[in-house]
This record gives structure tokens, sequence and C-alpha cells, in this order.
């Protein structure tokens, strides 16, 4: 019963997870969600591998403390890193965004060709066409890495500064043929009205978002912990970055005001052993 009513720790390193909140609070509206944003160590994508997993363990491992009865990675690049280890590691359900995306594309395209923009790290990884020739091995796949991506967005930069740039980064997909994209970035839904345009509309784009609330979904029922408390949610937005920031990012995008937190948990252990807060 306590555990049912537990929140679910999603955990992203910035602003992008809020696209998959968007979606967990449209199909499952009545759970609670405890959100960690590492907007302080933003962009994952450029690390190295240790980095990337020493600052989503971190993460994951507060999440964890805190008593939530599942974990949404809902960082493509974390995901790709670190999804096999964390399932190792915890003993509660942890969902991922890349297979969730994958099945989504997969359901999509019609000429079996797609496209997978990402981090630098993501596209690297090679998990986007793992999982997409897991399912289906006819799909024929074009990795394309956008680094300055994800700062337009932390950034909130204007569309007159960020479709040229958009426009020029994503110059290698014209001539490719794919009918559908993949937005292998949870920042990157952000951005979709602008990469849409960039790519005409004969071209679908693919946010994971929506297939990973319907996983966590399925999930929480085939574990029994769908939230049965009758009270309103009520939910926790976390920061390391500048919490205003990240609340006004969060309120355009879920058309709704979120109260945001600045909260850093590399922080906590010499706050507290200076007794310092
Ligand atoms: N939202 C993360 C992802 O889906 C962003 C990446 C980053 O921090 O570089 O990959």
């Amino acid at each position: 019963m306590f555990m049912r009513n537990a929140p679910i720790g999603v955990m992203d390193s910035g602003v992008g997870g809020l696209t998959v909140i968007g979606e967990i609070w449209r199909q499952l509206p009545h759970e609670e969600i405890l959100f960690y944003g590492d907007s302080a160590r933003c962009p994952y994508g450029d690390r190295s591998t240790e980095e990337i997993e020493l600052f989503t363990f971190k993460a994951l491992d507060y999440l964890v403390g805190q008593g939530v009865k599942m974990l949404v990675i809902a960082c493509n690049t974390a995901t790709a890193i670190c999804l096999e280890l964390a399932r190792e590691r915890y003993e509660i359900p942890v969902i991922g965004v890349i297979a969730p995306g994958a099945r989504a594309a997969i359901a999509a395209t019609s000429n079996r060709k797609v496209g997978i923009i990402g981090t630098s790290a993501t596209i690297c990884s090679g998990s986007y066409p793992k999982a997409l020739h897991a399912t289906h091995q006819g799909i024929e796949t074009f990795p394309l890495a956008c680094p300055s991506f994800v700062s337009l967005v932390e950034r909130s930069v204007t569309p007159a500064e960020a479709l040229p740039i958009i426009k020029a980064t994503l110059q290698p997909i014209e001539s490719t043929h794919i009918d559908t994209l993949i937005l292998g970035c949870t920042h990157y839904p952000l951005l979709a009205k602008m990469i849409q345009k960039v790519v005409g509309n004969d071209i679908q784009l693919i946010n994971s978002a929506e297939q990973t609330a319907r996983d966590v979904s399925f999930w929480l029922d085939e574990h029994q912990l769908t939230r049965i408390d009758l009270h309103d949610p009520f939910h926790v937005f976390l920061t390391s970055g500048d919490p205003l920031q990240f609340s006004q990012i969060g309120e355009q995008w879920l058309c709704q005001s979120i109260d945001v937190s600045h909260f850093d948990v590399w922080r906590t252990e010499f706050l507290q052993s200076t007794g310092d807060e």
C-alpha cells in the first residue's frame, strides 16, 4: 500500500524530462512525480561514458533514497549508457526512453528508412539502431548527432537564433529519403515545430514520450504499483540549475505553473557535513 502511493522518480540532464512528464500526466493523472533535472551538468551528451554514469547514478541513487516506486530515465543519453546497469542496481522497475522511441518509429514508418537525431553520446552508443533492429531487421537507419540542440533549449533561444542552426545541422538528412525521424533526445520535442519546418511535413517526427508513458502505465499495472491514494497528487520538481528558468520552460511546455526548487545532489553531503544550510 505504502509503495503504491510513492512517487515515480524521473530524471533528466535538464529540462528535457518535462516532455516525458507531460505525457505521464496526460496518461496517468493520479500519479505523483519526483523529478530531478541536472541542469548544472547539462549537457550530458558531450561527456565521457564515465561522467554520464557518475552523474546519472548520483541522481538515480538520490531518487531511490527518497523512496520512489519506479524510475524513469527521461534522458536518451543516460538511457543509452546506464539503463542496463540501473536495472541491475535497483530493485524497483527502471524505464528508459530508447526502446519506446524505437517501437513508435517502427509503427510509423512506411518505407523503413528511419532517421535518428540525438546527442553525440546517444548516437555514438548505437543504441537506437540496435533497438530498431531488435524488433525489425529491415529498418535502414540514418543517425545524426546534433550537439548544439540541447543548449538551444536550455538557454530558451529565440526561433530567429535557433532556426539557422537547426537548418544547417539537419542538412545531411535531406538526401536520405527517410519518412520518419526519431527525436532521440528528450530536449528535442521542445524544438519540434522548428525541426518539422526544416525537414518538411512528409517526414513524421517521433517523440518517445507517449510510448514511454505507456510503458510506465504497463509496468505500474504489472507490478501492482498504481497509486490508490484519493488525494490530489503532489509533484516535486528539483533542478541543480536555475529554478526560475526551469519553471518558465516547464510552464510553457506543460501549460500549467509548476513549483521548482533548486537542489543539487552533489551539494547535499557537503551541506550536511558542515551543517551549513
Ligand atoms: N535530454 C537528454 C537526452 O535525452 C539530453 C541531453 C544532454 O544533456 O546532452 O539525451
